[in-house]
Order: C-alpha cells, then structure tokens, then sequence
C-alpha cells in the first residue's frame, strides 16, 4: 500500500470508492434511494470537472501493491469562502474492506503537512451521526459548531471540526 498525489486518470477510480464509501457508510442516515441512485459515471464527471477547474485543489489517493485505488482525500481552501485564510479537508473517503488499518491516518496526516506550510487552521465537515467525527476527534479536532445540511431531500444535522496546523 502506498500513498501519492492523484491524477486525472485515477477519476473512475476515485469515483468509484467514494461512492462505495458514501453507501456503506450512510446507509441509516441518508435517505436508501439517494444512496441507491448514486452513479460512478456521474460523480466521476464531477470530479472531473473538479480537476479541470485548475483551482488549488489536493488529491491523494491509496494504492494496493496491485494498483487499486482504496481510499483517497481531497484538501484545499476553505470552501464556502466564509474563513478566508482557512484550510478544508474536503473528503477523505476508504472502502470498507480498507477501514481501520491507518489509511485515514497517513491519508489525514499528508494533507495537513501539506496544507499547514500555508494555513494555521483546517476545518472538515462531517454528518454528526457519521462515526468519523470520532476519527476527527482522534486525529485532534476540536468540535466547532452544529447545523444542518439537506442531502436527498432530508435535513440532517452536520458538524465542524477545527484542526491546528503547527
Ligand atoms: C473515517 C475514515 C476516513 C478513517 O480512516 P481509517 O483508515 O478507518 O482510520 P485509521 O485506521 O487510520 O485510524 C486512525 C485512528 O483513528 C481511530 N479511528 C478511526 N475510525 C474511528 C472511529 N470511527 N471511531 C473512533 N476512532 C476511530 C483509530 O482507532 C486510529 O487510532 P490510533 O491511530 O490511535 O490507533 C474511514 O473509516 C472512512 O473512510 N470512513 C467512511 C467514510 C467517511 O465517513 N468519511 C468521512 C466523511 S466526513
């Protein structure tokens, strides 16, 4: 297993964990039919879009010995533009089978070497009843504040944790 920046060849790739990771992590939280139509081919353009938009913008991805991509994170700017001068880790996302043997870990920990070169704080996102916010906990987030989001048509409560980059 190792880990490297990603390029746009790794999209379908990237496309397909982070669909396969959405499904086996929200199933319960996110409405069944939302989860079900999710489709590689989309989310795929979408990053491809993401890619072509040239903006700053960090992939990396983990890779088996046999070249499959396993987990990939993506970190950058602060998204909404509301903290100007604030770093995101905008998804980081494992398969299943992957979870729970230090990929999160080397994943979270290179974007935050990366990213504390420009920012002294980092701000990730998660569902509150997602069990990552325990991971963000580990990795050393403090709790921010709460609020809701709207995804398939549910409104479901969201949280953010703030991470010193020293
Ligand atoms: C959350 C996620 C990225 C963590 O990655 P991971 O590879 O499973 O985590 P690691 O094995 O690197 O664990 C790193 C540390 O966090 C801890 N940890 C990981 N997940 C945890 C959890 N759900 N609850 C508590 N601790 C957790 C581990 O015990 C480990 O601690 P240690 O290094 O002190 O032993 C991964 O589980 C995942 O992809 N989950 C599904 C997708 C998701 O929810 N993404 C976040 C969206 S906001």
């Amino acid at each position: 297993m190792h880990i490297r920046d990603a390029d746009c060849g790794d999209i379908l790739q990237i496309a397909r964990v982070h669909i396969s990771s959405w499904q086996t992590t929200y199933t319960g939280i996110v409405p069944e039919d939302y989860l079900s139509n999710l489709n590689i081919k989309d989310r795929a353009q979408r990053w491809l879009t993401i890619f072509n938009a040239g903006k700053e913008l960090y992939v990396d991805v983990a890779v088996t010995d046999a070249g499959e991509i396993v987990g990939f994170a993506s970190s950058g700017p602060e998204l909404s533009g509301m903290h100007p001068g604030m770093a995101e880790l905008t998804s980081i996302y494992i398969l299943q089978e992957y979870q729970g043997i230090g990929i999160g870990r080397q994943l979270f920990e290179r974007a935050v070497s990366r990213l504390k070169a420009r920012y002294s704080t980092m701000l990730v996102w998660a569902l509150s009843q997602n069990p990552a916010c325990d991971f963000y906990i580990r990795m050393g987030g403090v709790p921010d504040v709460e609020t809701t989001c709207e995804i398939g048509g549910v409104t479901l409560p969201e949280r953010s944790f703030l991470f010193p980059l020293e």
